[in-house]
């Protein structure tokens, strides 16, 4: 019980009120995972008389959070002091993904991982793994003890990296192969096909995800693009023939609207057309790209180019686990490109939009009847300074917007997975 907040499509204006359903006195009938009824809390208590109430007036229900892209082996890496992408990645990011050989290392950080994503009220996330495929055995593993709905991969990988990250063109397919037949779709679990980007992968092991993809086209695939103006020198000089960057991932068959590609912020023309043609996914990550000093992202020429979007953290390269924080570092970076986000679109965003992006509406990112009871529960008046502030806040919006502001995992009130609400660690 509590005050339900949810979209069904993008608020296409301020105050756009037709977009999303708020129940002010509403509840949520969950059973076995689902959501059975939603709507005002004297219907549905007498639709179940005899269930037990949890009640969280006054605070905001929504869907739980949806993280696009995240890395699950970083969680040692999120606050390392480095330049920018290519000595990160060198100088942190390698050697700290080595470590996840040992399969122990895995399961231990899967751990704090998942209790990361849940305290910051993220129910499903699409993370890159390390490349042993056991840490997708961990990752997958922990998911399915938590009932989490998860999507992942092996990250693929064979050069211009250290030689204990590397696999082969050959042995990327065969593992990725293996991992999605052990995985994808055992309980709420979804297998990724994961070539980081072009820069550690061969010619041969593009083709081989492509190949991978045309056989399991129930599976996403991700990649990074256009993050990094030395990181676009570099895929330049390794692909001469590409007509551009986004050219090398289409000529192995990579694009799609399973396909999400991390950053995207130094696009072409041509490469936006492309985006568009295949309705592939262009997906923000504010503090990361503020972190690493990698450019903003142009979210209105995206989408005036009819490109689809995503929002997400890329933990370690981004700096919080929070939807929240990183919503906020995300409208700074549209004001310094005068595009004000509204707080409507930006919840929209980081539940429904999120879940559209992965074709996912129908379960996740939703207070619908029928879909997976995946719930947060959020406190505008979490912390002393916030609750001042609140006793301003004239609207809904005002109060979403004071969330994304001020808010981070101490606004996270409950989260639920399946219908059940997980403990804090800790
Ligand atoms: N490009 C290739 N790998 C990575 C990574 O791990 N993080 C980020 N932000 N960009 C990348
Ligand atoms: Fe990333």
């Amino acid at each position: 019980r509590g005050r339900l907040l949810s979209f069904h499509r993008a608020p296409d204006h301020l105050e756009d009120t037709q977009a999303y359903q708020y129940e002010t006195d509403g509840a949520l009938l969950i059973e076995k995972g689902r959501i059975l009824k939603r709507g005002r809390f004297s219907d549905v208590a007498a639709l179940a008389p005899d269930a037990p109430i949890q009640d969280h007036r006054p605070h905001l229900i929504l869907p739980g959070l949806i993280d696009t892209h995240i890395h699950f082996p970083q969680v040692q890496v999120i606050a390392s002091w480095a330049d920018q992408l290519l000595d990160w990645l060198n100088d942190y990011t390698f050697p700290a993904e080595q470590k996840f050989e040992d399969k122990a290392h895995g399961t231990r950080i899967a751990k704090g991982f998942y209790d990361a994503l849940t305290a910051h009220g993220t129910t499903t996330a699409v993370a890159y793994c390390s490349s042993h495929p056991n840490s997708v055995d961990a990752y997958f593993e922990e998911a399915a003890r938590r009932n989490m709905l998860m999507l992942g991969g092996k990250t693929m990988m064979d050069r211009n990296a250290p030689d204990a990250l590397c696999d082969t063109a050959q042995s990327s397919y065969d593992d990725s192969k293996a991992l999605i037949g052990k995985w994808h779709g055992t309980g709420r679990a979804y297998y990724v096909i994961t070539p980081r980007f072009a820069i550690t992968s061969t010619p041969a092991q593009l083709e081989a995800a492509g190949a991978l993809l045309r056989e399991h086209p129930q599976c996403h695939l991700q990649t990074h693009i256009n993050e990094n103006h030395n990181e676009i020198a570099f895929t330049k000089e390794l692909y001469p023939d590409a007509d551009d960057y986004l050219g090398v991932y289409e000529s192995f068959g990579l694009l799609g609207k399973k396909t999400l590609l991390g950053h995207c912020i130094h696009m072409n023309d041509r490469e936006l057309a492309v985006m568009k043609e295949t309705g592939s996914v262009a997906v923000f990550c504010p503090t990361s790209n503020l972190f690493l000093g990698s450019g903003l992202y142009d979210k209105a020429r995206l989408e005036t180019h009819g490109v689809r979007t995503a929002i997400a953290t890329d933990v370690g390269g981004g700096t919080s686990y929070s939807l929240l924080r990183t919503l906020d570092e995300g409208y700074k970076i549209l004001q310094l490109q005068r595009q004000r986000m509204h707080p409507l679109t930006s919840f929209y965003w980081a539940t429904r939009g999120n879940a559209e992006a992965l074709g996912l509406e129908d379960r996740i990112g939703t207070l619908e009847e029928g879909t997976d009871a995946d719930v947060i529960v959020l406190d505008a008046a979490a912390t002393p300074e916030m609750a001042l502030r609140m006793e301003t806040a004239q609207s809904l919006a005002e109060e979403l917007f004071l969330l994304q502001t001020l808010g981070d995992d101490r606004a996270i009130k409950q989260t639920y997975v399946s219908g059940v609400p997980q403990k804090r660690a800790g």
